[in-house]
């Protein structure tokens, strides 16, 4: 069925399944994060946005992407003339995975079980939205994606076609930039970033 007219059915199996993934227990991480953060973006969106998983304000406000590296990636989505409001934005790992030090939450790297088990949650939202485009931010997206743990050089900047068909672009994680101490830098790699982002609106 074209996409335009399964648009109600795939909002409404998008809503089930976001439904069903708060009591996700596939894995160990549930029990010490808040919750599960789902994807968010319409049900026919034509690109999906895949992270490695929800940071510390994203686990408290249960929506991907709203922290520093979310507000990293709306600007460089934004210059790269992506609306974020026209896009999916998912995780491959949808629980937080942390290590408290004192008050704070440090965040820690889901492991290849984790994001194995998590790859049935996004297996299923590309299967409703049936993205054209999908941009993998970092290592752990393009493990989950690619089915391999891959290094992100040896990804980057080409035309990825993942085992289930989509094309995809893998680019950094925008924690990257936040992470580089060299400010100019930060400059070079937040432009390449920008240009990967743009390269899949081509
Ligand atoms: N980092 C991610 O990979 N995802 C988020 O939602 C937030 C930070």
């Amino acid at each position: 069925m074209p996409k335009a007219e399964a648009g109600g059915n795939a909002t409404k199996a998008l809503a089930a399944l976001r439904e069903e993934a708060a009591h996700c227990t596939r894995c160990g991480l549930y029990k010490c994060a808040t919750r599960t953060v789902f994807g968010e973006g319409p049900a026919d969106a034509d690109i999906m946005i895949v992270g490695e998983q929800p940071g510390d304000q994203e686990d408290l406000a249960g929506k991907p992407f709203v922290g520093p590296a979310g507000q990293m990636l709306d600007k460089a989505m934004a210059e790269a003339g992506i609306d974020r409001s026209r896009a999916y934005v998912t995780n491959a790992v949808k629980h937080f995975k942390f290590e408290p030090r004192g008050k704070r939450r440090i965040h820690a790297r889901p492991n290849a079980g984790e994001i194995s088990a998590c790859r049935w949650w996004i297996d299923q939202e590309k299967a409703i939205i049936r993205p054209s485009r999908i941009v993998l931010l970092g290592t752990t997206a393009i493990h989950s994606q690619t089915g391999r743990a891959q290094s992100l050089t040896s990804q980057r900047g080409r035309d990825l076609v993942l085992p289930d068909g989509t094309a995809a672009r893998a680019t950094i994680h925008p924690s990257f930039l936040l992470r580089m101490p060299d400010r100019e830098r930060v400059d070079e790699e937040y432009a390449r970033f920008v240009e990967d982002l743009r390269a899949m609106c081509r």
